[in-house]
């Protein structure tokens, strides 16, 4: 894919809206996502936080080419999606792993059926496995891993295209807290070596402050952008960071964000 030219983000949601209509009388029609726009540089990590049914799976699926847009246009290089790439990697909430198969050959699958000799990608794939901390899983099934390595797995097969993109859909979120924590920085650590565009989706605030370079928290469904921060703490970032004066600050403020949406609905007004 051709360098985008200087100034122009990597990818681009303009206008976009998403209705999702029901063949049924009885069941009333959706609109998940309205006037939505955002840009992402290259290289930079975004997160979104919203209110649960809010269109952030919407949006990140439209960019996935797994949806289509009912209206405005999502772009990648100025090119307007079409369909799924390998141009974009996506990791979702539950390991989807074909539990027949092992690590390696989950990891592998994408490539192989591309019709891409083995030489090169069976290499790649190992040296992923031992980027992710899965050296010596190689020839497990995936019932033999924890949570948290089947989601080193999934991360490695996103990886293995080289994706300038990667999307990630609250890919953290069935896990526990300390193998949560580890899987954040192995991702800033991957972040390093690839360089790629990462649209995250989570739940968890302080996830989307310790990994991102910016946060946007959304309304409440049909989704828009609400609030945007920056997080300025340089990356790679250490579990200090966590408490740091900065990421309170940034932590109050979209929680705050995402909590007004949600208590819209949910609390009775004062008499
Ligand atoms: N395939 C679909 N068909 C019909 N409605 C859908 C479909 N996918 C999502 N929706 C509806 O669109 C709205 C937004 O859903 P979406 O999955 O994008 O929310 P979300 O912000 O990811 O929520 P959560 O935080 O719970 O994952 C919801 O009301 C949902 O019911
Ligand atoms: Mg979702």
């Amino acid at each position: 894919m051709p360098d985008a030219p200087v100034g122009q983000s990597k990818i681009s949601f303009a206008g976009v809206e998403k209705v999702y209509s029901s063949a049924s009388a009885r069941v009333t029609s959706t609109r998940a996502l309205e006037a939505f726009n955002l840009d992402i540089a290259r290289a930079e990590i975004l997160s979104i936080v919203g209110p649960t049914g809010c269109g952030k799976s919407t949006a990140l699926n439209i960019l996935a080419g797994f949806e289509l847009a009912s209206a405005g246009a999502v772009q990648v290089d100025g090119n307007v999606i079409v369909g799924p790439g390998p141009d974009r990697g996506v990791v979702f909430q539950q390991a989807s792993l074909f539990p027949w198969m092992t690590v390696l050959s989950n990891v592998v699958l994408g490539v192989k059926c591309r019709g891409l000799p083995r030489e090169d990608y069976e290499p790649r794939a190992r040296r992923l496995l031992v980027e992710v901390g899965l050296k010596g899983f190689e020839g497990h099934y995936p019932y033999q891993l924890s949570g948290g390595m089947q989601q080193r797995v999934q991360i490695a097969r996103a990886l293995i295209n080289e994706p300038e993109i990667l999307l990630m859909d609250e890919p953290f979120g069935a896990l526990d807290y300390q193998t949560r924590l580890l899987m954040q920085k192995l991702l800033l650590r991957l972040w390093e070596h690839f360089r790629p565009t990462i649209l995250f989706i989570t739940h968890d605030v302080g996830e989307a402050i310790f990994i991102s370079d910016r946060v946007i928290a959304m309304t409440k469904r049909p989704g828009r952008v609400k609030r945007e921060v920056r997080v300025q703490a340089p990356k790679p970032r250490d579990y200090e960071f966590i408490g740091s004066a900065e990421f309170t600050a940034l932590e109050r403020e979209l929680v705050m964000a995402v909590q007004s949406e949600v208590e819209v609905d949910e609390v009775p007004a004062a008499h």
